[in-house]
């Protein structure tokens, strides 16, 4: 099988230089999207190393398997399909600890130009936007079924968008109408609430396409579950008990918007500020005007990593061939 899904790796240089992947260590990739990181860094492992792919959406964890296969043929591939606060979990059950992690939040290119996963103003769609095929709710199920107060609220809270009643009450009126089912329909129903874009290099609707999102899959939900666990780990590095992450682990992660990147940020500080983990490189990173303009994508992007455990180094390993992979426990 030949993958032919794109997706440009954000922040790839930065990540390989802070994550610094060596022969024979084991990495997570907590959303392997299309193996756009999980390639470059796998390639880095051989021989000896292993690589762990997990992603919610099982066609974009096939091809990341497909696409980590064929650049690093040698590697130990194992993969999970499943939200990743639930990652950490089935690791630990498994008797596997990472030595390096990463989670680089939200969605794929190959899932924005779908119109049929519905993520996209830009191409008409089923309102859908579950990034997990098998949960139970979609994006129209939420907007046919919440209050006006529930609505503006998510809007609100997820958008940060200041129009969100006008949003909402518009959005209620139009479904009493029609149901919304689309994405061109609930695009054009909240550009109704706005005032006419002039110029804006960014649509109107936007902030509560994101908001609507961020609600369909628990996002928030989620990152703050595996930041917990990464806690977790830091905890147990410092009682000397093993975890999904080993002492002196390097975890990595790349956030989209401030409502990511703000849990993030304190957790990391937290962690770093109690001596449980230290920073790796400089607060956070920012793509270069030059992948911005290569990718525009990624203009948001900011990538923050830690290293499990107080001023501990990663230890250095070479891998023999024949060695066992490390990170079984
Ligand atoms: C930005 S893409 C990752 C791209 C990848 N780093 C690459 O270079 O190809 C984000 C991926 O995370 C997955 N994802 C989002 N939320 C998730 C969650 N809670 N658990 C597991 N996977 C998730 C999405 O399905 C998507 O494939």
């Amino acid at each position: 099988m030949t993958a032919h899904a794109r997706h440009i790796p954000v922040l790839l240089d930065e990540v390989l230089s802070l994550l610094d992947p060596r022969p024979g260590q084991v990495y997570a990739d907590c959303t392997a999207g299309l193996g756009g990181h999980a390639v470059e860094i796998a390639r880095r492992l051989s021989p000896g190393g292993s690589v762990i792919l997990n992603d919610v959406d099982p066609a974009n964890l096939a091809l990341a398997e497909v696409n980590v296969r064929a650049a690093a043929p040698g590697i130990r591939l194992i993969t999970f399909l499943g939200n990743y606060a639930e990652l950490p979990a089935r690791l630990e059950e498994a008797g596997l600890a990472a030595d390096l992690a990463l989670a680089d939040l939200g969605f794929s290119s190959s899932q924005m130009d779908d119109p049929q996963r519905g993520f996209s103003f830009m191409r008409d769609g089923p309102l859908d936007m579950r990034l997990d095929p098998s949960l139970p709710v979609s994006a129209a199920d939420l907007v046919g079924s919440l209050t006006e107060g529930e609505l503006a609220r998510l809007i609100e809270d997820f958008g940060e968008e200041p129009a969100a009643r006008r949003i909402a009450r518009k959005l209620v009126r139009a479904r009493a109408e029609h149901p919304i089912l689309t994405t061109a329909r609930f695009a054009e129903v909240v550009r109704s609430a706005l005032p006419p874009a002039r110029g804006q290099a960014v649509d109107p609707a936007t902030r509560t396409f994101q908001a609507l999102r961020i609600a369909v899959n628990d996002e928030i939900g989620g990152l703050e579950s595996l930041l917990y666990r990464i806690s977790a780990a830091c905890g147990a590095a410092a009682r000397g008990e093993p975890s999904w992450l080993r002492p002196g682990a390097t975890v990595g992660i790349i956030a989209f918007h401030s409502l990511e990147d703000r849990p993030v940020k304190r957790i990391f500080g937290e962690l770093t500020s109690q001596g449980r983990a230290s920073e790796v490189g400089d607060g956070f990173t920012r793509p270069s005007e030059r992948e911005i303009a290569a990718n525009p994508r990624a203009r948001s992007a900011r990538l923050r990593v830690i290293r499990i455990g107080r001023d501990s180094t990663p230890t250095p390993h070479r891998a023999a061939p024949g060695d066992a992979p490390r990170g079984l426990v």
